[in-house]
């Protein structure tokens, strides 16, 4: 019991553009942050960025007293006294499989035994970090967007070896610092985040390869179409929303055409009825069609308070 009072301490291992940005999400949340880094310089570094970070921050509304938010983060190239009394362990170390295999087998035998053990990898799988260790059902990814204090997301990705309380507390505890985690029920390489960016980015690269467009038009399509459109609602609710009937009736008069879209890029994953009825039912669930209008004009208003936003950040038109 001693043990589990003493640890409440949150430990972010690598002081990089993820490890400072997590480090800030903690602190500005209240909680205690011990941030590590092999190199020490990095250390010094990592505190000038956050402080700057915290004052544009505070600027925005976005945190308030950054001298207190400061103050809870421990800079430290001591790992074991950075990760002996946390009680989440957010690595954020290089994107490299031996790196993390070694950092991940240290911090197992360092970290007090309830501890959470997550890694801010992109690409590389828990179960290709932690297969090897006694404490591999205490390990996760947690994934988040970059930088984390401004993009709520994280993607949890577990293992089949990792616990379900352990999964349990690194969502309870990521909502608890103001994120909003997803849990990616496979480890299939990109999981969501990058999986559906990716989507788009091959498009693109293709568009430009075509001379289609430039790719001054195709950023600007998504930066002021797709994008503030998506920064409100998602892609189903998009269909779902500009079609009457809803996403069936979207599915219906525009799926021939999507998959001729895919076709000449040689994919070929069709939207087959038992597909859309599974997208349908969770849509459905999700807003009955009798609140359709209803949504559509709130999705209007909202769109409304970006643009004001945008005009007044980027004082255009
Ligand atoms: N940059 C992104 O957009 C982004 C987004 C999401 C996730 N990630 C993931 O987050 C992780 C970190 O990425 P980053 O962009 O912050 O990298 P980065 O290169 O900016 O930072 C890595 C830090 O780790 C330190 N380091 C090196 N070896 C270490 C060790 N053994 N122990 C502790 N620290 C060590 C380095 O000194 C450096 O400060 C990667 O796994 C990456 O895939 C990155």
């Amino acid at each position: 019991v001693g043990e589990q009072v003493a640890a409440s301490r949150i430990a972010v291992i690598g002081a990089g553009s993820i490890g400072v940005a997590w480090a800030i999400v903690f602190a500005r949340a209240g909680r205690s942050v011990a941030l590590y880094d092999v190199d020490e310089h990095r250390l010094v570094v990592a505190r000038k960025e956050i402080a700057e970070t915290i004052a544009d921050l505070a600027r925005y509304d976005l945190a308030d007293d950054a001298d207190r938010i400061q103050a809870r983060i421990l800079y430290s190239s001591d790992l074991q006294g950075c990760v002996k009394d946390a009680i989440y362990i957010q690595e954020s170390a290089p994107e490299s499989l031996p790196l993390k295999r070694d950092l991940f087998r240290l911090l197992d035998n360092q970290a007090y035994s309830h501890a959470v053990i997550a890694s801010s990898s992109s690409a590389i799988t828990i179960s290709q970090i932690a297969d090897q260790l006694t404490g591999r059902h205490r390990c996760l990814v947690v994934h988040p967007g970059n930088p984390p204090y401004l993009l709520r997301i994280a993607e949890i990705v577990p293992a089949a070896f990792t616990n379900v309380a352990t999964v349990q507390a690194a969502r309870t505890l990521l909502s608890s610092v103001g994120m909003l985690p997803i849990l990616v029920k496979k480890e299939i390489e990109g999981f969501l985040f990058n999986r559906l960016q990716g989507a788009l980015l091959r498009e693109a690269y293709c568009l430009v390869r075509d001379g289609v467009a430039t790719v001054a038009d195709i950023d600007c399509i998504v930066s002021e179409g797709l994008g503030p459109r998506w920064s409100i609602i998602g892609p189903f609710e998009t269909a779902d929303l500009n079609t009457r009937g809803g996403i069936a009736v979207h599915a219906e008069r525009l799926g021939p055409a999507y998959a001729r879209m895919g076709a000449e890029r040689g994919q070929d994953d069709p939207w087959t009825p038992v597909l859309v009825a599974t997208v349908v039912a969770q849509r459905r669930a999700l807003l009955p069609l009798g609140q359709w209008r209803d949504r559509v004009a709130w999705r209007n208003r909202m769109l409304m308070a970006i643009s004001r936003a945008k005009r007044l950040a980027l004082g255009s038109p």
